[in-house]
């Protein structure tokens, strides 16, 4: 059955869902403050870059099944809301930002004139749904008709089309001895996606949002612990990424998350895991939760780490030294820039006195706001120009691929470090190059 759909916040997540939305049958209205983004996405262009959402935007969009505005109003009447609003880091602390996702709140309830329930997927602190839903009773014109459940959202960013119409799995919390409809209208929202066998797992509202946030720090912890060994192989002359293979065959192990490099970042792990940390010292189990401090702390150290191989491998003398920095975005396929260990490294030899040319291939719009003093190139040869050191901090495919041989050509010095682990290294070292892999060719 089509349902009216609104979604609050139309960005990597928002934008995606309504666009999801859309394809599975529903009529769809996207809200957003920020006036630009939603001219842009009303026009069917999609203000970031993620592979495959401009088409089906553009398809919805033409078709009439997905709009987008700035007045909330406009979406009051709809079925179905989703919230999928931002919840970044709060400036000089651990904790979640919950503004915007109570702001959603306060706008959407009072408007409320008829059943509706509302999704929340945006990644929450735990304990913030079952404090909404009561604000949703409290300011609803039709009281406990309007029913707030939490619906996490796991997609990846590069992916995102593909996790919003085939997501693995689906996760409905749903409040405690107060189960209305909101069970029975997500069966319908994703009656295409359960059709085809997804395990739909229904909680309460607790475990839906932790299942979120242990989600992430789980693909945290396990980054980490693999860079945590590459720092032993570093020093020991090992391989981190034969054992990687080696441990990654036992399936109660698995070789995925376990690349080392210049470890994780963007818009979700890092706010996410301290925002976990936060929230347990609230709950008075800190304990539980300190060795994700760790696992930040691992993860923040091979940012130095690396750029400390930068400056050994141009000779102990960073003022200067001419370095092309390959990546900004926090991974390819995206142009998400946000805490991005890649920007980040180019930062830091920024500021040391380097002198640092960037390529990325979609990234450069958004790095270039964060980062207005640093040289973007519009290609990998330009930045390779001259260079003393090459330094690979996101793994796009260009990179991967591109022809050793073709490339000692253009820079001053045949040394290159791979922040990623990505590159064919025998290739590289046959090819004349002087290769630094973390923790491995070290
Ligand atoms: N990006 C991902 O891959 C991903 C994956 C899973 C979960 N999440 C979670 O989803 C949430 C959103 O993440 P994102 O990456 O899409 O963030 P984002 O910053 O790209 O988008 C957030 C959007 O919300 C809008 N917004 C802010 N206040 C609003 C309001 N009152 N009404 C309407 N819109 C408002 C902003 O203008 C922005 O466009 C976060 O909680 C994040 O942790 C993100």
């Amino acid at each position: 059955m089509s349902l009216t759909v609104s979604v609050f916040g139309t960005g990597y997540l928002g934008a995606t869902h309504a666009a999801g939305m859309a394809e599975l049958g529903h009529t769809v209205i996207g809200v957003d403050v920020d006036e630009a983004k939603i001219e842009r996405l009303a026009r069917g262009e999609v203000p970031f870059y993620e592979p495959g959402l401009p088409e089906l935007l553009r398809k919805h969009v033409d078709s009439g099944r997905l709009r987008f505005t700035t007045d909330a109003s406009e979406a009051a009447q709809a079925d179905v809301h989703f919230i999928g609003v931002g919840t970044p880091q709060k400036k000089g602390e651990n904790a979640a930002d919950m503004r915007f996702v109570d702001a959603v709140i306060d706008t959407l309830a009072p408007l409320l004139t008829r059943p509706a329930v509302i999704f929340g997927k945006s990644t929450v602190p735990v304990g913030t749904a079952a404090r909404l839903a009561a604000k949703v009773r409290e300011l609803a014109p039709v009281g406990d008709q309007a029913e707030l459940a939490w619906n996490p959202e796991f997609l990846r960013e590069g992916f995102a089309v593909e996790d919003t119409l085939r997501p693995d799995r689906l996760v409905l919390g749903v409040e405690k001895g107060r189960e209305g409809r909101a069970e029975a209208v997500a069966r319908e929202v994703y009656a295409e996606i359960l059709g085809r066998g997804t395990p739909f797992l229904v909680t309460d509202l607790a475990t839906a949002e932790l299942v979120k946030v242990s989600a992430n720090a789980f693909l945290a912890t396990k980054i980490s612990f693999i860079n945590a060994i590459a720092e032993i192989c570093e020093v020991t002359g090992a391989d981190v990424a034969q054992l990687a293979d080696a441990i990654g065959y036992d399936e109660r192990i698995g070789r995925k998350f376990l690349g080392a490099g210049l470890g994780f970042g963007g818009g979700c792990l890092p706010k996410d895991i301290r925002a976990f940390q936060a929230r347990a010292g609230e709950l008075g189990v800190g304990d539980a939760l300190s060795f994700l401090r760790e696992v930040d702390e691992i993860n923040l150290r091979r940012r130095e780490h690396v750029v400390n191989l930068v400056e050994t491998c141009a000779g102990g003398q960073m003022k200067g030294a001419k370095v092309a920095v390959l990546g900004a975005a926090f991974k390819p396929n995206s142009d998400d820039v946000r805490d991005s260990p890649a920007l980040d490294a180019a930062g830091r030899l920024h500021l040391a006195g380097a002198d640092v040319k960037v390529y990325d291939p979609q990234a450069r719009h958004n790095a270039e706001a964060v980062w207005p003093t640093i040289p973007f190139k519009d290609s990998m040869a330009e930045a390779l120009e001259g260079a003393d050191v090459v330094l690979v901090a996101t793994e796009w495919q260009e990179f991967r691929e591109a022809d050793p041989a073709a490339v000692a050509g253009l820079v001053a010095s045949p040394k290159i470090i791979d922040g990623r682990n990505c590159l064919p290294a025998e290739k590289w070292i046959e090819a004349g190059w002087e290769y630094h892999g973390l923790g491995r060719f070290a």
